[in-house]
This record gives structure tokens, sequence and C-alpha cells, in this order.
């Protein structure tokens, strides 16, 4: 039995109701969310939640049940995802096009999730049709349960910062022309947002974010890359930052000068106010983006002391230079797990060992752009992925293997093929085995990859091509940290290990959205034969169906695979 508790008004528009549930701590949080296309300061429309953009943060503490309901006001199918949620047993939470039905516009959805035995910095956003590109993101912080000493003092207060590339072009135009030969003249990143904002002093920003301090304080920022094409290096002016966490794991705490995001990645620093009562400035400046009279392509915000009247003046502080990569793969490898400190749960995290892991799989992934048929694509092992009207959870769920709308293993998992072609790309991962990643780029922008419903535990960067000897010379099998998302360096590798031994359909892709639209990405299926419902969860109640289950369309449609060759 559950009873209300109380109304917290969080935000202008987002009610939040919280009860307990009976026998434990982990408390339901309800959400109603009305999501629609507005028009903005940002030059076009774009997705708001409740009136917002960002979206509303999800506050909530490890193992509580979050339920979303979405309404969809917009013109199109919607699908939320949310990034670095584990959804445990459950990828029918997960919101891709291979595991859920999108929501139809004037109809609303419900999603119920657990955040179970997570903690850490994430965020959402829509996950089909381009819709990232116009908005529709938000925070979720995922806070530690009482019982469990987080390893840094508490700050005086938190701050989510989303920062992300972002185009003037209206998100249907560039859809429109995406797979191409036009593709490259829209889309284009105009402008850098923190926060939905433009760059201080940018002639078209109507306001810039800011953060009020006070001095002799420490303040976690959260911040997020939510966006689509660009890496950035983030810094603020005269301030040293200690970094603690990173999607889900304490970190090793080190203290940066400037700290490099990659797309769909998301970290916690902390800053202590040491400084003479001023303004500063806090950059997110592009990589691989030249550098136009000394200056950055940049995100530009403020941090602003509380007693301060001075204004920001000057130039914008330098960090490394963009095409500086050198400097950004020794940051990524001194990023390590803190294997003393507990997490979700009090055990330490580096209980966890895999130094001896025997590994069932590996996978060797490479992302790269072809043509197919004559048009630009992105693939991967030269196989670009087809998106089924059905989706691929519930081909599962209502059929043996698949009901013809996919082939299991028809992929290359550690190859390339001669010749690019689409493909419904589904793998067999290995229930419970430790399957291996090596993520290869042979293209000139950092790439990105993402795995739901896991975290990566990042064992390697290197340059030029990936061979089996590498495990010996260049693994650090010690201390990787653990994490959702991992960068790719141009024309090099990453390698991360994952434990499957979370049964469902998941999404594997490049998070770079022009990559991840057109075709980077495949998904792993981890089953387990055991009918137990403790292992995966039944589809919901309010399970959609659409594709070949849509009953309401007859005849029902046979899976069409692909534009034959
Ligand atoms: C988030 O939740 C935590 C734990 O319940 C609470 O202490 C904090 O004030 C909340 N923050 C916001 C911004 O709601
Ligand atoms: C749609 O919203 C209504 C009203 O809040 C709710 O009762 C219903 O369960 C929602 N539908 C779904 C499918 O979640
Ligand atoms: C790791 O976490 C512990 C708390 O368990 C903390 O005392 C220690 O300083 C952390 N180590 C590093 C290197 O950050
Ligand atoms: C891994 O195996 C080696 C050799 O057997 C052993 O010395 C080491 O202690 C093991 N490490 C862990 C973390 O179990
Ligand atoms: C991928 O396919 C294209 C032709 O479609 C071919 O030119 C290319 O060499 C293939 N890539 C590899 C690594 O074999």
């Amino acid at each position: 039995m559950a009873f209300g508790v109380c109304c917290r008004d969080l935000f202008t528009y987002a009610t939040l109701l919280v009860s307990f549930v009976v026998g434990s701590n982990a408390i339901d949080v309800f959400l109603e969310w009305n999501v629609a296309l507005e028009d903005s300061d940002n030059i076009r429309p774009v997705i708001v939640i409740n009136g917002m953009f960002p979206g509303p943060l999800i506050n909530v503490t490890t193992n509580d049940v979050v339920h979303v309901n979405v309404f969809n006001n917009m013109d199109e199918p919607l699908l939320f995802t949310w990034h670095g949620i584990q959804q445990r047993l459950n990828s029918w939470q997960d919101g891709v096009s291979g595991t859920n039905c999108p929501i139809l516009p004037g109809t609303n959805w419900t999603y119920v999730f657990q955040v179970k035995d997570q903690i850490g910095s994430f965020f959402y956003y829509p996950s089909i049709n381009f819709q990232k590109a116009a908005g529709g993101f938000g925070p979720i912080r995922v806070n530690n349960r009482d019982v469990i000493a987080v390893p840094f003092p508490k700050p005086e207060a938190e701050f989510d910062l989303l920062i992300g590339d972002w185009s003037y072009d209206d998100y249907k135009r560039t859809r429109s022309m995406l797979g191409t030969h036009q593709m490259t003249n829209v889309g284009i990143s105009n402008v850098i947002l923190m926060n939905g904002k433009g760059p201080y002093g940018h002639p078209l920003s109507k306001a810039s974010e800011s953060f009020t301090v006070t001095r002799g304080k420490t303040y976690r920022f959260r911040i997020s890359n939510v966006g689509n094409a660009l890496s950035f290096n983030f810094k603020i002016q005269n301030h040293l930052m200690v970094l603690v966490e990173t999607e889900g794991s304490y970190t090793n705490q080190i203290t940066l000068d400037s700290l490099d995001v990659h797309i769909g990645q998301s970290y916690s620093v902390l800053v202590t106010m040491n400084q003479d009562e001023a303004d500063y400035y806090i950059i997110a400046a592009a990589k691989l983006i030249p550098l136009v009279f000394g200056q950055s392509f940049a995100g530009v915000g403020i941090l602003h002391y509380s007693n301060s009247d001075a204004r920001v003046t000057g130039p914008l502080p330098i960090g490394p230079h963009p095409y500086d990569l050198e400097f950004s793969v020794n940051q990524a490898k001194s990023v390590r797990w803190n294997l003393t400190t507990g997490a979700a749960r009090p055990n330490p995290q580096g209980s966890f060992n895999i130094q001896n892991v025997t590994l069932s799989q590996t996978f060797i992934l490479q992302g790269s752009m072809e043509e197919i048929q004559g048009l630009p694509r992105y693939t991967v092992n030269n196989v670009s992925y087809y998106t089924v009207d059905t989706p691929l959870k519930l081909a599962d769920n209502f059929g043996n293997g698949g009901s013809g709308v996919y082939q299991l293993d028809a992929f290359p998992l550690d190859s390339v093929n001669d010749k690019a072609a689409y493909g419904i790309s589904v793998v067999t991962g290995t229930h419970r085995g430790w399957a291996e990643f090596v993520f290869k780029n042979n293209m000139d922008v950092i790439d990105s990859w993402h795995l739901d419903g896991y975290g990566f535990f990042v064992v390697g960067f290197g340059k030029g091509d990936w061979t089996p000897d590498l495990r010996k010379t260049s693994y650090n099998l010690f201390d990787p940290v653990v994490r959702s998302t991992v960068q790719v360096y141009p024309r090099g590798w990453t390698a991360v290990y994952a434990f499957l031994d979370n049964p469902g359909m998941w999404n594997l892709r490049s998070q770079l959205l022009k990559h991840w639209y057109l075709g980077q990405e495949l998904y792993i299926r981890v089953h387990d034969d055991d009918p137990d419902p403790a292992k995966e969860r039944p589809p919901p109640d309010n399970l959609l169906l659409c594709g070949i289950f849509d009953h309401s369309k007859a005849p029902a449609n046979s899976p069409v695979p692909f534009p034959a060759p």
C-alpha cells in the first residue's frame, strides 16, 4: 500500500508526488511531462518539457521507482531514453526504437523504472526521429542512500550543467537531408549552449548561464555533454576542479585545470570558491574546431561571486589547443576508479576486480562512413542498422527468436564486411559472460560509443590499429573506471569490458547523433532461457503494440527487411 505524502513543487511546472513503498526506503516518484515543440530564444523551435528547456531535473535516490507519464503534444512519434540508467532486467523501459513502440502524437504513455543499485549523474533525451537535435533533454541525479558514505564532504550546493553544440537549422529540415549528398550543408553546429542558453557576450544570446556562489564554499557541478557532434574542454577561469564522479562511478580524486567531456558523457567536479570576489568565465571549448583569432568555438557562462559587482572582461581563458589530442588521451587514462569507496552499495567499488576474468566474447567494432546505393550512411563493420517498425524486443517476446523481424547473429562481430550494406543487426551477448569491446574509428572526428543496460570497464585507449598483444601491454585491468559512454579518438581504438549480467535487448550505438541516426548502431541480445520473471521482467501492463503486432492495421504488415542492394 502506498500513501501520498506531499507534493513538492520542484520547478514551476513540474509537480512531483512522493509516496512511500512500505518495507523499503525506496520511494515512488511520479512525474507528469507535457512534451511540445515551442518557439524559443535559440533562433528556432525547441522541444520543451512542461514549458522548460532543458527539461526538469529527475532527482532521485538509489532504488527509487520513477513513473514518468509522457504526454506527446508534438506532431510526430516520440520516445525518451534514460542515458546511463541501466534498467536492470527491464529493457522494456529503455525507450529506443528496438525496445519500445513510439508514443504517438496526442497520446500519453507512462514509463516505470527503478534506478536499481545506481548512483551518479546522467541525463535523458528523445531517442528517435533526430529530435534530440531540437532539445527535449534534461538532467538526472541519482543520490546516495543516507546509509552509504559519499567519498567527499557535502558540497554547499549542486549545479546541473548540460552543455552541447546546437544548430540554428530546424531539426526536421536537417533530418530530411541526412543520408543525401547535401547533408554536409545542414545541421552545422552554430553555437554551444549551456543549460539551453547562448554564450555570454554572443550577439544572438538573449540570456547566458550564470551560477551565483559564496566565497569559501565548495560546489558540485554535474556536467554533461548533451551535444550532437562536438567534444569540449570544460574550464572555469582561475579555479581548479576536483574530479569525483563519472556516470555513476566515484573516481580517484584528481585536481584538474580543465576537463574534456565527450558526447554523451557526464562528470561531477568539486569547485572551491577560493578567489577574489569577482565574476569568472565558465567555458566549454569545442575540440577539433580551429581557433579563430586565437579564440575557441565555445559555450560561455559566468561564475558570479555573490558579493561581486565586477563583470567579466577580457579574453576567454585558454585551455589546451583544440587539436591537442595527446592531452585528451593522457587525461582519459588518468580517470581511474576509486577502489575503496562504496557507491550504490556499501561494499567497495573495487571488490569487483577484473584482473583475472575470462573473456567469453570479443567484439571488434569499426565505425565508419560509407556509401550504400550511392548515398552516405554510417556503419559498424560496414553494416548500417536499418530501423524496423516492429521493436526487436516485441518480436522476441511474441515470437520465437525474432518472429522473422530480424535474423540473430547475422552481424560480423569481429570483422568488417567487404561491402557496405543495410542490416538489422542483433547479436548474442553471452549471459553472465565477460565481453570485450574494441571500438575502432577510421574517421576524423572523436567518436563516442554508448551501451544501454551496462557499465563499461574502460581498459585502454590507443592509436592506430588494435592487436590482441595490446591486451598485455596497453590495458589497465587494475582500476579501470566504469562508465556508460566512451570516446574513440580519430584513427584510434578504445577497449572496454562489460559483464553481461543484465538480460534484455540492449542498444549499442555511436552517440554522435548523425551517426546514430544514419545507422551506426546495433543491438546486443542477452537472453536467458529460464522464464523466471525474477530474471527478466515481463512486459509492462501498458505495453504498446506496433509494427507487425499492431492488429488495428489490417492486414498485418509483414516485416520488410530493407531495401535490396
Ligand atoms: C534532491 O534530492 C535530495 C535527496 O532527497 C535533496 O536533498 C535535494 O535537496 C534535492 N535537490 C533538488 C534540487 O530537488
Ligand atoms: C495517460 O494518462 C492518464 C491520466 O494521467 C493515466 O491514467 C494513464 O494511465 C496514462 N496512460 C498510459 C498508457 O500511461
Ligand atoms: C577513495 O575514497 C575514499 C573513501 O572511501 C577516500 O577516503 C579516498 O580519498 C578516495 N581516494 C582517492 C584517490 O580519491
Ligand atoms: C590474478 O591472478 C594472479 C595469478 O594467479 C594472482 O597473483 C593475483 O592475485 C590475481 N588477482 C586477483 C585480483 O585476484
Ligand atoms: C566497406 O565497404 C566498402 C564498399 O561498400 C569498401 O570499399 C570498404 O573497403 C569496406 N571496408 C572494409 C574495411 O573492408
